[in-house]
């Protein structure tokens, strides 16, 4: 298939809306990363985004809205608490997990009986799902494994020719996925951290919120992640990767150490550090894709995130990934 390359005009928007009714598939920028959007009410279109993506189709898909009142249409009932929340956040980088209406067909679940809704913070998606008249289920426009897009030229190197047409919008601010959190128990718990730290949700909620202990370390056979995605390899670049941890000054100090005996010995190395966490998410997947699909390095030397903060604990979560937790601490 001849995958088509659309601006965010209206007129091209249009097209690519044209494109989803007919139950084809688009990549369109959010604040996150990329999404692959279908209609998320079209069971075929779910199957066709497994397919395209070379996803397992046991791997719920997240659903996108651009009005409160579609809602409605997808959620059985709406918890006081995400109703608040979706006030205080959205459009914004927060997936709520919902009880869902039979209207939301199994395949966009994954099976489950609950889906996961964002109102991305993105102004051509957000037109775009109006102009569609229906919502939009959109994983991360990647190859599944690969790190997640934040530019759409990402997406055509994943998926050039698998996919109907991609939106060329701007490269994504945010650079790491949404805050998934399941809200159908009495308290807020984070399925995938994101960019809306725990202390966001209890500022707005007056609530504790906690992490599902499966996603706090290593990946452990006794501990299943409520959100499916989160048991799958993920973010991982072709090259072999290596985070350090400890002190700035002697994770440098043995990063260049071993740059140089690598490169003594032929390999080809790159070497990641950031000087925060905001930084570190918006450059983290572009900064791995360029390294290895441009650079076609050997071996990525990065620096982990010492911060402490809730959203250095969201990129060490996918640097972890990317680097099969290959750690070593100085
Ligand atoms: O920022 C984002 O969330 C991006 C942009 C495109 O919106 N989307 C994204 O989608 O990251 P995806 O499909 O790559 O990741 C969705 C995550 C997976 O870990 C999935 O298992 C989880 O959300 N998820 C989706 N529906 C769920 C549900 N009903 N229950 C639990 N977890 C769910
Ligand atoms: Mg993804």
């Amino acid at each position: 298939m001849d995958t088509v390359y659309l601006s965010t005009t209206e007129q091209d928007l249009l097209k690519a809306a044209r494109i989803l009714q007919s139950g084809g598939l688009a990549a369109f920028p959010t604040e996150t990363v990329y999404g692959l959007g279908g209609n998320a009410l079209d069971p075929r279109v779910s199957e066709k985004i497994y397919a395209a993506k070379g996803r397992p189709s046991d791997n719920p898909l997240i659903v996108h809205i651009s009005r409160m009142e579609q809602l409605d249409d997808l959620v059985r009932e709406l918890p006081e608490n995400a109703r608040r929340l979706a006030e205080a956040i959205w459009p914004g980088p927060l997936t709520m997990v919902l009880p869902k209406k039979d209207a939301v067909p199994k395949e966009t679940t994954g099976g489950l009986d609950t889906v996961a809704v964002r109102m991305p913070a993105n102004d051509a998606a957000l037109r775009l799902i109006d102009l569609c008249g229906f919502p939009l289920a959109g994983p991360s426009a990647n190859t599944s494994g690969r790190p997640s897009p934040t530019m759409w030229e990402h997406v055509k190197h994943d998926l050039d020719g698998r996919i109907d047409a991609v939106i060329m919008g701007e490269p994504c601010i945010g650079g790491i996925e949404s805050t998934v959190t399941d809200m159908t128990g009495p308290l807020p718990v984070i399925l995938r951290p994101g960019l809306i730290s725990p202390e966001r949700i209890t500022e707005i909620l007056e609530l504790p919120c906690s992490y599902d202990p499966a996603i706090s370390g290593r990946p452990d056979p006794a501990l299943v992640p409520r959100a499916p995605g989160m048991k799958y390899k993920h973010y991982a670049p072709k090259a072999q990767m290596q985070i350090f941890t400890g002190p700035v000054e002697k994770v440098a100090a043995a990063m260049q150490e071993l740059y140089r005996q690598k490169s003594a010995e032929g390999c080809s190395v790159a070497m990641l550090m950031y000087k925060d966490s905001g930084e570190a998410a918006a450059r983290l997947f572009a900064d791995l894709r360029y390294v290895d699909e441009e650079q076609h390095v050997d071996l990525i030397l990065a620096a982990g995130l010492s911060g402490g903060d809730s959203l250095a604990y969201s990129v060490m979560n996918r640097m972890l990934k990317s680097a099969g937790y290959n750690i070593i601490e100085v």
